[in-house]
């Protein structure tokens, strides 16, 4: 069978990266350009900003990475690019990129949701069994997801307020970690103790989530302590919330895991980088003998690689645009 290379393009937030992919699963090359060090001046992604550094990198990673592989365009079979969800001038760069080189080389547009390219990062490092749940938690989203086939996403609870991401972010600026919060949070969190009494977010027997509650109560501990002139224990305080927030994520991921009986759990997201969440996941995976897929840290925050095998495999179902192709900041659906 001939080889499928897929030229990935992923802009959609501070990362502009570009890789090739050989055969949905074998990363020939990767070049990505990370804005964090400007973006932490700020304590968080300024768009503007974010768009301005992707048009100036954008072509220059380009054409380091047809250096880095010695793969011309000829070899490429289709282009894949992230059209959302994220930040609408971070994603146009990317999507006015693809539907150039699109036109240009005469290669099939594959338009591939942020969040596939997460769940297929896991390609790279080894493959699905179906059925499978794949739990998402990045800085948008915390989405419990049912697959019975390739790129076909059942979407079985999310959450209602704050994806997970963003709550680590928001309790790290408070507590004045600078951005982005979920490493500090997880590293301060191995040096502490469950000190705290946080509540319990959203503790029902929804697959749903909720973390805004969690967030507002360090908010306001914070705050009384200060008021008090007490001194804030900031890795028993980390290291209680990230408990609180593990806790609930693998306690419903795994009741996920049994009632649909599935023979594999995958993590994707940037919060899949959680030593935590990871340990745990894998002890309970263990004890509930469940086949477990966590990607190396590598490929769980932003990056192309993951676009292009998600590219390959929606490239198989035919999933191809035109050039009328558009970026969407805001998307619900993975394909
Ligand atoms: O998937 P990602 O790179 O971007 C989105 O698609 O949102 O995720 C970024 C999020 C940020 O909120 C960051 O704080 C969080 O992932 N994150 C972590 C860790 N590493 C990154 N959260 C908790 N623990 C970590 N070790
Ligand atoms: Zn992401």
């Amino acid at each position: 069978m001939k080889d499928i290379y897929i030229l990935a393009i992923e802009t959609s937030c501070d990362e502009t990266s570009v890789s090739i992919i050989k055969n949905g699963t074998n990363e020939i090359g990767t070049v990505t350009l990370s804005q964090m060090d400007i973006h932490k001046e700020y304590g968080g992604v300024v768009p503007e900003v974010a768009s301005r550094n992707h048009i100036e990198n954008i072509t220059l990673i380009l054409e380091e990475l047809f250096i880095k592989t010695n793969i011309l365009m000829t070899d490429i079979d289709g282009i894949a690019v992230t059209y959302g969800p994220g930040l609408i001038g971070s994603l146009l760069i990317g999507v006015q990129t693809a539907k150039m080189l699109s036109f240009i080389f005469k290669k099939p547009l594959i338009p591939v949701h942020h969040i596939a390219g997460h769940i297929y990062a896991n390609k790279l490092n080894g493959d699905f069994n179906f059925p499978l749940i794949a739990l998402v938690v990045s800085g948008g989203h915390t989405d419990l997801i049912y697959m019975e086939e390739e790129y076909r996403f059942k979407k079985i609870g999310g959450t209602l307020d704050d994806a997970v991401g963003e709550a680590y972010d928001k309790v790290a600026r408070v507590l004045g970690l600078g951005y982005p919060g979920g490493p500090v949070i997880d590293k301060l969190a191995k040096q502490g103790e469950t000190t705290y009494n946080l509540p319990y977010p959203l503790n029902d027997n929804s697959y749903n989530f909720s973390f805004s509650g969690i967030k507002s109560a360090v908010i306001n501990l914070i705050n009384n302590e200060q008021q008090k002139g007490n001194i804030i224990r900031k890795q028993d305080l980390c290291c209680s919330f990230q408990d609180r927030i593990v806790n609930i994520i693998s306690k419903k991921t795994m009741r996920a895991v049994k009632k649909y009986a599935v023979k594999q759990l995958i993590v994707a997201g940037g919060v899949a980088a959680n030593q935590g969440l990871r340990d745990e996941l894998i002890r309970l995976a263990n004890k509930e003998k469940i086949e477990l897929l966590i990607p190396p840290l590598k490929y769980c925050t932003d990056n192309a690689a993951m676009i292009g095998a998600a590219g390959y495999y929606a490239y198989k179902k035919d999933i191809i645009s035109d050039l009328s192709l558009n970026a969407k900041a805001v998307d619900s659906y993975y394909v």
